[in-house]
């Protein structure tokens, strides 16, 4: 067969491309960790000797990381004075972990995934399922680091707002469920934002809720925030004003059956919103670096999880607007409306 050499070309250029940013995943940790990129944070030029000073690191190894990361666009090089900077811009992205756009830990999804290989060929192989609790703990705060920062971004100052009545009444006071809550860091951000509201945060995974009871203490809400372990079909409570799913909808066997248990707790004029990974609906529409990183996901996480529990439906990260309607038109909602999205998340709001 004769081969398009400029196609050829292309497709190799795409693979080192990538094999060459997963490099760059294990050297952003690396930096992380070892506190490289703080010790840049907002002091200008840098040799590789007082970096490695200012660190209590080997300077050989300071050197060719920073090497590395000038190779990869992530901090600037002076060729004359051989010093190295890290901007302000780059800094939001790598050295503040109070920045909406910090990354670093996200990498630990990718340690992770690499760290559960054995278990994916598995699950592709017999077809099971494979539940969240079975991963490496590195998955868990890096989802949890990952959607984060979209929340501390969007969710008071974006989201809420865009619910039809539902800041007037988290003001005033209401019950929020946060069903799938994870280590909580939504559950815990309303929860700073409106102090006469009450809180509850359920999750399947214990180790996670022990963690999110830890952020509600040092945060300072424990007086108004719960975590409790809890499937999404069975959590306590009613007259809930507000329940929330963040991402985690998917992930679940049993959407449909979860949405027609949730409807139940809500209060009269009670709302859901709905907050998954954003995507269109179609495969042909999402093929960009967001519905890379999700499909992915979605394929060793999402879908393995959902297909652990009963009915295994396995919507996977990339459902899309209209698949998401369709559960809730199908758990007997009758109104189902596209609130507003970011590029990493659609936002929705639910009705009875
Ligand atoms: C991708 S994580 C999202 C966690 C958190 N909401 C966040 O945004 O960081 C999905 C979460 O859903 C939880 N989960 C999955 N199935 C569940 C179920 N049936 N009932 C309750 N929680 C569930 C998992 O344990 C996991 O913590």
């Amino acid at each position: 067969m004769q081969l398009d050499d400029q196609k050829l070309n292309q497709c190799v250029e795409h693979a080192v491309y990538d094999l060459s940013a997963s490099y760059m995943g294990v050297m952003i940790s690396l930096g992380n960790q070892l506190g490289l990129y703080r010790a840049m944070d907002g002091v200008g030029p840098l040799s590789s000797r007082e970096l490695a000073k200012k660190t209590a690191c080997s300077e050989r190894y300071v050197r060719e990381w920073l090497n590395s990361q000038v190779a990869g666009g992530y901090i600037d090089y002076d060729s004359i004075t051989q010093t190295f900077t890290l901007t302000p811009e780059q800094a939001m992205v790598l050295a503040n972990d109070e920045s909406p756009f910090f990354i670093p830990n996200a990498w630990n999804i990718a340690a992770s995934m690499w760290l559960d290989e054995a278990k994916s060929l598995q699950t592709f192989r017999s077809g099971k399922g494979l539940s969240w609790d079975k991963h490496h703990d590195r998955l868990f705060c890096g989802v949890a680091a990952f959607f984060r920062n979209g929340y501390r971004a969007n969710l008071v100052q974006n989201w809420l707002p865009t619910l039809d009545g539902v800041e007037a009444q988290l003001k005033k006071g209401i019950k929020v469920a946060d069903i799938g809550c994870g280590h909580g860091h939504s559950t815990v951000i309303m929860a700073k934002a409106y102090p006469e509201s009450r809180f509850f945060g359920f999750d399947v995974h214990e180790d996670s809720i022990a963690t999110a009871r830890e952020l509600a203490d040092s945060e300072g809400v424990a007086d108004r925030v719960t975590f409790e372990v809890a499937t999404a079909k069975t959590f306590p409570g009613k007259d809930y004003g507000l329940v929330c799913y963040f991402d985690c909808l998917h992930d679940m066997g049993d959407p449909v059956g979860a949405a027609r248990y949730a409807r139940d707790t809500l209060d009269e004029d009670g709302t859901v919103m709905l907050v998954e990974p954003y995507a269109d609906d179609r495969l042909e529409d999402n093929i960009n670096p967001i519905g890379r990183l999700y499909y992915a996901a979605s394929t060793t996480m999402c879908c393995a999880h959902s297909l652990s529990e009963e009915v295994g439906l396995a919507l996977g990260a990339q459902a899309g607007a209209s698949r998401l309607a369709d559960v809730f038109k199908k758990a007997g909602y009758g109104h189902f409306r596209r609130a507003t999205e970011t590029p990493f998340n659609l936002v929705m709001e639910v009705r009875r």
